[in-house]
C-alpha cells in the first residue's frame, strides 16, 4: 500500500496545485460522519467531500436533489470532527446556491463557520461562475465539478456520460478555464471521456479530480459506500469495488440475532458483577 508521507496537521490547501506539479495524485473520498471521516484520515486520504451523495447513500432518496442546508450541516459538522489532517470540502446542496449570490454566500460561510469545513463544492460554470467568484470573494475556497452533474441530471438527460461530442467536449474545456478564472481551487470532472478530461487538466493549472474521468486527471474520487460495497446491487461502471462491508455487516448481524434469540448471547464475559456482600444484602433486602 502506498501512502504519502504525513505532516503533522491539516494539509494545506496550497499543497494540492504543488501536488498537481510534480505529478502526485491526489485522493478524495466521500465522508458524511465522524467514523468515516476518522477511516479516511487513518488511511492517508488528502481531501474528505462530504458530498450531497449523501442524500442518496446515508438518507435514502433517489437522487442528490432533497438535501438541506440542515443535512448537509449536521453530516459536515460530524465528519470535519472526524478528518484532522485531510481538507474537509462540502457541497452545496442544490438550492443553497441557485438563486443568488448572497444565498451562495450566506450558505458557504455557515458550512465553514458551523460546520469547521474548510472549503465547498459547487456544480456546474454558466450561472454558478459568478456564485464561485462571490464566494471566494467572501474568503471561502471553492471546488467546482462539471461534466456530470447530478443536481441537474433531468436537463443532462438522466445520469450518463457528458461531452462525448467535440461541441461537449469544447463546452466542458471553456467551462474548466472559466472556473478557474473564477477563483476554483481544483475541479471535479465526472463522467466525461478520459481524452477530455486530459485535455482539461493540461488546459488549467488547478487540479482535477476524475470519477469516472479515467486516469489521466490529477486526482480520484469515489463515494464511500461504492469503494466499500456498503450497499447490495451493482455499482455504475466507473466504481471499483475494494470491499464487501454489506456482506461482512449482513452477516455479523445475522450471528448477533440468532444468538440472541439462542441465548448464546450475552455470556459472563460481557457482563458486570457486584461485590458479594452487597447482593446478599441486595436479595435479602436493606435494613429499614
Ligand atoms: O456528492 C458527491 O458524492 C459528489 C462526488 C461524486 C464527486 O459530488
Amino acid at each position: 500500500m502506498s501512502t504519502r508521507p504525513r505532516s503533522a496537521g491539516k494539509l494545506p490547501l496550497t499543497d494540492l496545485a504543488e501536488l498537481k506539479q510534480r505529478g502526485e495524485k491526489i485522493v478524495m473520498v466521500t465522508a458524511y460522519d465522524y467514523p468515516s471521516g476518522r477511516l479516511a484520515d487513518a488511511a492517508g486520504i488528502d481531501i474528505v467531500l462530504v458530498g450531497d451523495s449523501a442524500a442518496m447513500t446515508v438518507l435514502g432518496h433517489d437522487s442528490t436533489v432533497p438535501a438541506t442546508m440542515e443535512d448537509m450541516l449536521v453530516l459536515a459538522r460530524a465528519a470535519a470532527r472526524g478528518a484532522e489532517r485531510p481538507l474537509v470540502v462540502a457541497d452545496m446542496p442544490f438550492g443553497s446556491y441557485q438563486v443568488s449570490d448572497e444565498d451562495a454566500v450566506r450558505n458557504a460561510v455557515r458550512f465553514v463557520k458551523d460546520a469547521g469545513v474548510d472549503a465547498v463544492k459547487v456544480e456546474g460554470a454558466g450561472p454558478t461562475l459568478s456564485r464561485v467568484r462571490a464566494v471566494v470573494g467572501a474568503g471561502v475556497p471553492v471546488m467546482g465539478h462539471i461534466g456530470l452533474t447530478p443536481q441537474s441530471a433531468t436537463m443532462l438527460g438522466g445520469y450518463r456520460a457528458q461531452g462525448r461530442t467535440a461541441k461537449r467536449a469544447q463546452q466542458l474545456l471553456d467551462d474548466a478555464v472559466a472556473l478557474e478564472e473564477a477563483g476554483c481551487f481544483s475541479l471535479v470532472l465526472e463522467c466525461v471521456p478520459a481524452e477530455v478530461a486530459v485535455r482539461i487538466t493540461h488546459a488549467v493549472s488547478i487540479p482535477t479530480i476524475g470519477i469516472g474521468a479515467g486516469a489521466g486527471c490529477d486526482g480520484q474520487v469515489l463515494v464511500f459506500h461504492d469503494l466499500l460495497g456498503l450497499y447490495e446491487g451493482r455499482s455504475p461502471r466507473f466504481v471499483k469495488r475494494y470491499a464487501d462491508l454489506y456482506s461482512v455487516a449482513r452477516e455479523a448481524l445475522g450471528r448477533y440475532a440468532a444468538e440472541v434469540r439462542s441465548g448464546a448471547f450475552p455470556q459472563e464475559a460481557h457482563t458486570y458483577a457486584m461485590p458479594e456482600e452487597e447482593l446478599t444484602l441486595f436479595q435479602t433486602g436493606l435494613p429499614a
